[in-house]
């Protein structure tokens, strides 16, 4: 009996973590501790801890006196509505959440198994990085975590929750995931901090300004989801995992959401300006098609010219990609042909079909964007859509030219179905362009108010000849032209079909590609 006192008073204090002390200063900091946030995130009383008593092996630098059950890291499994999942909470209440050779050791081990169960991972990081007093052992860690997070790629969906610190090489865990969550205000991500900043290139920079939530969602695009607080994070969690698979080899969770699948929207119809240079939302449409309130936006602050996002279509779960009008002209740059490309390829690993959105005027032009390397950015979104084997249909909504009407989905990539609204413009590029170039030499002869006249005659000959969807539908590379108000009911009875799509023609045998980065 005296044991089991023991055992239970020694279960108590290890759920303290570093102490109560310590947990005043994380509450006052605006945190929630480790144990807080999984009671949080797991369904109630289905949370089973491993490694509960692993500590530290006490012979590095002033670490004898410092033994705490866990090693600063909780690891288990449990259940999210219902769904098991595989989570690891790093505690910063003992010495920072840092990471040493046996807190990393827990979550290599954690990542194993989520591989073997088939479920997904979730990783909930407050940390100040690597043990220093640890040394090598800890990078050791490190790297163990980042291989099984590598082998992880594609096996299980992997979402990281930054809730505090993650500095230097600590930033590669979340990074190879497949989505990172920040928290406002309390969480920030660098390579090297404020300090070193100043010392290597004069900036001045605070931890917000560096590396902060908002920073990394709308400039880096290394966040995908902003939360307010741990609460929000801890909610946007339970979100991400109800549009996701367990693992590649299961079809994400079917809901009966209610919406009916004929629903005609006349909305649709006038949604489209008949001025072609005239934006308009094109969440708006998205949002009109798709089951009502299913529409789950990722990486929406970041390049927000094109639009990335989970959403329901009568029940089954969708990938979408759209260009969005209101910014650029829904042209493509670099930073959205990194966001398309990869969200292309995180839909067909895990089975979501894709739903492509069509209205770009090409890549944008300029210095910046050659000198960035547009070219190999946007052989991303090629490669991408052409080496996923998911249902891929493409509905072009308006402007669809030269390589941007190629690499978005196009049927000469691999698309299964391609429809086209009435307002579809497909060509080589945009009318005033091309006529630039097939009449140079009229132009060139004629006065300025001729010149006015035969360009506005020009462009007409050329939408009619080529700016529609017919001349493609002759060709059969629009499968149909729809009505718009009638896209959703066709887009659903397209997708009842291209459910049973099994990928029967066999890519060459290859270890692997080699993809333009
Ligand atoms: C050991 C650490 C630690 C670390 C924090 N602590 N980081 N212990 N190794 N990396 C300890 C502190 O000593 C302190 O111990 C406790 O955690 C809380 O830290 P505070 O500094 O009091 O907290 P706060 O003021 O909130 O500041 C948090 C912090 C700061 C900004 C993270 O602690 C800090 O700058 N830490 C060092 C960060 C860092 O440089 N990490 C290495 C990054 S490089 P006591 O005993 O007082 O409670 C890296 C390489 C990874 O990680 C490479 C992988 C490939």
């Amino acid at each position: 009996m005296r044991r089991v006192e023991e055992l239970k008073q020694l279960r108590e204090q290890i759920k303290l973590g570093g102490g109560v002390d310590k947990v005043k200063k994380q509450h006052d900091a605006g945190k929630l501790t480790a144990w807080e946030r999984i009671e949080l995130l797991v369904d109630r009383d289905t949370f089973v801890e491993f490694g509960r008593f692993v500590t530290h092996r006490a012979t590095e630098l002033g670490m004898s006196s410092r033994v705490a059950y866990g090693d600063g890291v909780i690891i288990g499994v449990g259940e999210v509505d219902g769904r098991k999942v595989a989570v690891y909470a790093q505690d910063f209440t003992f010495m920072g959440g840092s990471v040493g050779e046996m807190h990393a050791t827990k979550i290599a081990y954690l990542i194993e198994l989520a591989m073997k169960l088939g479920i997904p991972i979730i990783g909930l990081n407050d940390s100040g990085g690597a043990r220093i007093q640890e040394g090598v052992d800890s990078l050791k860690g490190y790297g163990e975590i980042f291989y099984r997070n590598v082998m992880a790629s594609g096996v299980v969906p992997q979402i990281v929750a930054i809730m505090g610190p993650c500095a230097g090489g600590a930033v590669y865990s979340p990074a190879l995931a497949d989505f990172i969550i920040m928290v406002r205000k309390t969480s920030y991500m660098f390579i090297t901090g404020p300090k070193v900043v100043k010392a290597a290139t004069g900036e001045d920079v605070t931890f917000e300004s560096l590396g902060g939530a908002e920073v990394h969602a709308e400039k880096s695009g290394v966040a995908h989801f902003i939360a307010n607080d741990d609460r929000d994070a801890i909610s946007l969690i339970k979100k991400l995992l109800s549009y996701l698979p367990s693992n590649n080899l299961e079809d994400p969770p079917y809901v009966d959401t209610g919406d009916d699948p004929n629903r005609e929207d006349e909305a649709l119809n006038s949604i489209v300006p008949e001025d072609p240079e005239e934006p308009y939302d094109m969440r708006e449409i998205i949002t009109r098609v798709f089951d009502r309130g299913s529409f789950f936006e990722v990486q929406e602050f970041f390049a927000p010219n094109a639009i990335t996002g989970f959403a329901r279509l009568a029940g089954y779960v969708v990938g979408v990609v759209a260009n969005q009008p209101m910014f650029m002209a829904g042209s493509l740059d670099i930073n959205s042909s990194d966001k398309i490309s990869r969200f292309v390829t995180f839909c067909d690993a895990f089975n979501i079909p894709l739903f492509t959105f069509v209205d770009v005027p090409g890549f944008l032009p300029g210095t910046v964007q050659e000198h960035g390397g547009v070219i190999r950015h946007g052989a991303k979104i090629i490669y991408a859509y052409s080496q996923s084997i998911v249902p891929k249909v493409t509905v072009i909504v308006r402007k669809a030219y030269g390589g941007a009407y190629i690499a978005l989905g196009s049927k000469h990539l691999g698309a299964d179905v391609v429809y086209a609204w009435p307002s579809a413009e497909i060509a080589v590029m945009g009318p005033e362009g091309a006529v630039e170039v097939i009449y140079k030499d009229k132009l060139e002869k004629a006065d300025p108010e001729e010149r006015e006249e035969l360009v506005k005659s020009f462009v007409s000959e050329y939408r009619s000849r080529f700016a529609n969807p017919y001349f493609p539908a002759g060709r059969g590379y629009v499968d149909d032209v729809l009505v718009p108000s009638e896209t959703r009911s066709v887009l659903v009875r397209t997708l009842s079909f291209l459910l049973s799509k099994r990928e029967r023609k066999a890519h060459p045998s290859k270890k692997h590609g080699v993809p333009p980065v």
